[in-house]
């Protein structure tokens, strides 16, 4: 017999374990009961995604393991230092994985991130944002009180001034990186003697710690076809370096050079002068990334899709498509692409509206029927997490976690 939702969630799971599979396709447990179970320590052992709520995000837990792993090796074997990007994830399990790996820390994209990873107890923190404005110089310079490795990057004097007076006034150093342009034209300095300068004025301001350079060339991160990202990527980087190296002969305190992408690690690392990757999809992928081509081939495999998103199929009255719960609202939607099935085989997704999604059956033949559950390769994993508060953590069929996308949130 099932077990009533009160003895679910109250009981150790060992002695449920083997209702819960035997009835699983029938059962449907609320994120809040499941919620509440955790919370009583009980654990969710036994739960299969097919228990799962939905739309919900999949996290693949062997596909994120060896994508985690990948890295670490890449980077140790090119003697580099690795700070990956939790932009991407937003979560503070994943970074402190990153971290046991052998990762520095984790850059953040804002404040706000940066808050919730170091109140996971997670150091060794590089907000990639310019730090700008009374909120968030104040939040900033807090969070280096709590994690005195906490670096900002600058790419103007007068933040820069404000920084340092914020730092003295916290009776403390911030460390800090010139954040320079390779061409984006979002953040940075233009390479040069410019940027050469800002760092002088930085390492001349008492409670500013200069470090190094932050040079990220997010335009060379998609380019399809490995060898024109690779000559993309030198091309637009070689005045950074450059810059990073004349800081150094002029006895600037320039030890770290941090930047690349998921899609240049391999380019970058091989770059004279760079000390740090800051690499953040390779965590778990998506199509934006796949379809870029790899060193290999046409398709950019080094990295697992780890993230998928869990859909049902809620009608299906025509030979050729099927209907499930998953649309717009489901999946980050800024590519003019859309998310790919990954299983089962055999099926294309495309937006049906907020909250539906058509699956067209490659063959009539195929059997798909009402409450069979897809999973979607998400289209860009970075917008796509912070749309989920949680993530379920599984292998093969089974949940072993929920882990809080803790970082989400704008302020
Ligand atoms: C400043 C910065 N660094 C690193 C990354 C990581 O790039 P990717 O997710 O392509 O590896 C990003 C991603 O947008 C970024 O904005």
């Amino acid at each position: 017999m099932r077990p009533s939702r009160r003895d679910w969630l109250r009981t150790g799971m060992h002695a449920l374990a083997a209702p819960i599979i035997m009835t699983s396709n029938a059962s449907s447990y609320s994120i809040d009961e499941i919620e509440e179970r955790l919370a009583l320590g009980s654990g969710i052992e036994g739960v299969t995604k097919q228990d799962l709520p939905t739309p919900s995000l999949l996290l693949d837990l062997d596909g994120l393991e060896a994508n985690l792993r990948r890295m670490a090796e890449h980077a140790k074997a090119a003697s580099l230092d690795l700070r990956p990007h939790a932009k991407t994830h937003k979560c503070s399990e994943v970074a402190r994985r990153q971290v046991s790996l052998g990762a520095l820390g984790v850059c953040v994209a804002t404040i706000r991130e940066a808050e919730a990873i170091a109140a996971a107890g997670i150091g060794g923190l590089l907000l990639t944002s310019e730090a700008v404005g009374p909120n968030k110089i104040h939040r900033v310079v807090r969070l280096a009180a709590q994690q005195p490795d906490t670096m900002v990057v600058i790419d103007n004097p007068d933040n820069a001034a404000e920084l340092d007076a914020a730092a003295a006034a916290a009776k403390l150093q911030l460390h800090a990186l010139v954040d320079i342009d390779p061409l984006g034209r979002r953040t940075g300095i233009p390479p040069g003697p410019a940027a050469v300068q800002l760092a002088e004025t930085i390492d001349r301001l008492s409670n500013l710690r200069l470090r190094g350079v932050h040079g990220y060339c997010g335009a060379s991160s998609h380019v399809k076809g490995f060898r024109a990202r690779k000559e993309h990527s030198e091309r637009y980087m070689e005045p950074v370096l450059e810059s990073f190296a004349a800081m150094r002969r002029k006895g600037l305190p320039a030890e770290i050079m941090s930047g690349a992408s998921t899609g240049t690690y391999n380019i970058d690392s091989a770059l004279d002068g760079m000390t740090e990757l800051q690499v953040g999809s390779y965590a778990v992928m998506d199509v934006d990334y796949r379809i870029i081509g790899g060193k290999g081939g046409e398709v950019y495999d080094d990295f697992h899709n780890a993230l998928h998103v869990l859909a049902t199929v809620i009608s299906k009255n025509h030979d050729d498509i099927a209907t499930v719960d998953a649309g717009l609202k489901a999946f980050a939607t800024d590519r003019d692409f859309g998310p790919e099935v990954a299983r089962p085989a055999g099926l294309t997704y495309a937006f049906r509206g907020d909250e539906h999604g058509a699956l067209t059956l490659a063959d009539a033949e195929q059997e798909i029927v009402l409450g069979d559950k897809v999973e979607l390769v998400v289209p860009h994993c970075d917008p796509n997490v912070n749309l989920y508060d949680r993530m379920y953590c599984v292998r093969g069929d089974a949940v072993q976690a929920v882990w809080k996308v803790d970082a989400r949130g704008h302020i």
